[in-house]
């Protein structure tokens, strides 16, 4: 187990009677990762640590990759298909938890929550103003969803409780239509060769003016520094990120601007969901040994 996973979930592994070699709580540096993977046949792993070659050249007898994550993007899948491991991840439990948390990051970025709060923090508030800190509304308004997996679905079926009109982007759909028709454009997608950096300078320029972008997939499905230019230049109004491309760093850029909402790739982190991921975890581990 790469990092330490909530206490039922060690419980669940320690009862197999395995050998089991548990890393620290914080994100293993390389060669501690390295170290410890060492000899393993079954490997428990997050989304922080990057399960490449090199890794499991550690474990020459390894039988399984069980990631806790629905996103597979830390793992060579190739590389591990390569060598008949065995890879897992943990979709479906998160998919009501995360989609909960994407409208959270619509209504705060599209109603400028946290500018208010450091408004009110800071003791700037001047007193109600007829112009002041306006947002959009979310009624009669359209949320185009980048990936109709079962995040997007989920997102998609609280837009009608909203009153927006959904605009779902598929394959074989055309990006260009989606997001030239939304006022508000959220990315479900996997990181793949394909998605990296789909939301790049160009496709940014395709949004609506005025719109609004909100990521809780993968960070480098967009290009942090082509949208800090779109919100510098007000070609967007906003956006909400949970994610970022070289977590836990974020662009300095997006840091300074007062348009971005900026989460801490929260969108899973209810109690009951991260358990039953480690849960799901443990279990695709012993299914798979
Ligand atoms: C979180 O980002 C996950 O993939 O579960």
């Amino acid at each position: 187990m790469t990092r330490r996973l909530p206490e039922r979930a060690l419980q669940a592994l320690y009862a197999t009677g395995w050998d089991i070699f548990v890393g620290p709580e914080e994100i293993p540096n390389r060669s501690r990762l390295l170290w410890g993977v060492g000899g393993a046949v079954g490997l428990l792993t997050l989304l922080t640590e990057r399960i490449d070659g090199e890794v499991m050249d550690r474990c020459p007898e390894l039988r399984c990759i069980s990631n806790c994550a629905a996103g597979l993007d830390n793992v060579d899948l190739d590389e591990a298909a390569r060598r008949g491991i065995t890879v897992c991840n943990t979709p479906g439990v998160l998919t009501e938890t995360c989609a909960d948390f994407t409208w959270a990051l619509i209504l705060g970025v599209t109603r400028r929550l946290l500018e208010g709060d450091r408004m009110m923090r800071a003791g700037e508030y001047p007193g109600w103003g007829p112009l002041m800190l306006l947002g959009l509304d979310l009624h009669g308004a359209t949320l185009g969803v980048l990936g109709m997996g079962q995040i997007g679905r989920a997102v998609a079926r609280r837009a009608s409780a909203f009153g927006m009109r959904v605009l779902p982007w598929v394959r074989g759909a055309s990006l260009e239509e989606v997001l030239a028709g939304s006022d508000v454009v959220t990315v479900h997608l996997p990181l793949t060769a394909e998605t990296r950096h789909l939301l790049n300078a160009e496709r940014l320029a395709r949004m609506k003016p005025g719109a609004y972008l909100v990521n809780t997939s993968r960070g480098p499905v967009l290009d942090e520094e082509a949208l800090a230019a779109c919100l510098a230049s007000g070609q967007l109004a906003g956006a909400a990120l949970d994610v970022f491309e070289r977590e836990p760093l974020v662009h300095p850029d997006l840091v300074a601007s007062d348009r971005v909402l900026l989460t801490p790739h929260i969108a899973s982190a209810t109690q009951a969901t991260r358990e039953r991921m480690a849960m799901l975890a443990v279990q695709n581990l012993i299914e798979n040994l």
